[in-house]
């Protein structure tokens, strides 16, 4: 067969399982099988597949019909214009917590030297696309799970920035050393009667607990220390729990300046405390 009945092939299978966006489907799991890149395969549309191509597209093609997210079947997701390496360690990066590295970017460029924390790193797609875009920051990338610091530390020699990035593990802010100037966290926020129980996503990364907001209420009262007078603390959302959030904060930081950015959908999906100096 050649490559261009197997995409049209793949296609059809994938559209009929009812699997969304099936020709990019398609096409990344063919370059996966021919070790190829988007411009080659669609430079060769004559390119002939040997029955061992075959076979090797066939089982990926029945992991993603068997409900498999392809960011796990190819290894890697984009996030911030970066290839990251994932497993099923680790979450997959979300397009909105763009939103989250964009917000913080912005804010840290002026100063001049800065220690950043982020919490929940997973794969590192926060600490890592902050690296790259801070030159001079140095950053802790904290989280409870030992396999998904694994995941980040194979991400941190990728981009070239593991001498930058303290990986640390444990809870929340708890194994942080020192006080730092941002926060910056993407911790799990579903409720536990909404989470999807045949995910494929570890639960760590995404159990909020009953209301979703357990482990965000648990790092707003472990704040008090670890961030300096002047500070910022970031935290992604999820839709509907901005109200909480900001009575909490405001609760705990009655003179802090609070700050909402939405996301492209228009939710509430960064919430922005700035401690008085
Ligand atoms: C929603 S995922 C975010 C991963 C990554 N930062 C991202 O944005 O794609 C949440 C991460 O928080 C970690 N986590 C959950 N509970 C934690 C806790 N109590 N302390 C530290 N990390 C925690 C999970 O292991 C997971 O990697």
């Amino acid at each position: 067969m050649r490559l261009k009945e197997s995409f049209f092939h793949t296609r059809q299978v994938l559209a009929v399982n009812n699997i969304d966006n099936a020709p990019l489907e398609g096409e990344l799991l063919l370059r996966q099988t021919l070790k190829i890149n988007r411009v080659q395969f669609y430079q060769n549309p004559a390119q002939q597949i040997t029955p061992e191509q075959q076979d090797i597209l066939q089982k990926l093609l029945e992991r993603r019909l068997n409900g498999e997210p392809s960011a796990y079947i190819s290894g890697y997701r984009e996030f911030y214009g970066l290839d990251f390496y994932v497993n099923n360690d680790v979450l997959i990066p979300r397009p909105e917590t763009e939103h989250l590295v964009e917000n913080t970017v912005s804010r840290a460029q002026k100063h001049r030297k800065l220690l950043i924390a982020d919490i929940g790193t997973g794969c590192g797609i926060i600490a890592i696309s902050l690296a790259l875009n801070l030159p001079q920051a140095k950053i802790y990338a904290a989280d409870i799970s030992t396999p998904a610091l694994k995941v980040a530390r194979f991400n941190c020699y990728k981009h070239g920035v593991v001498d930058r990035i303290k990986l640390l593990n444990g809870d929340l802010l708890e194994p942080l050393p020192e006080a730092v100037d941002f926060i910056v966290t993407n911790l799990p926020y579903v409720r536990q009667s909404e989470l999807d129980t045949h995910s494929f996503e570890p639960a760590t990364a995404l159990d909020g607990g009953a209301d979703g907001l357990e482990i965000i209420s648990r790092l707003c009262r472990q704040v008090n220390g670890k961030l300096i007078p002047g500070g910022c603390l970031l935290l992604e959302i999820g839709q509907g729990q901005r109200e909480a959030v900001t009575a909490l904060l405001d609760s705990l930081f009655p003179t802090a300046d609070i700050e909402i950015t939405p996301d492209l959908n228009g939710i509430d999906r960064v919430v922005s405390m700035t401690l008085p100096r």
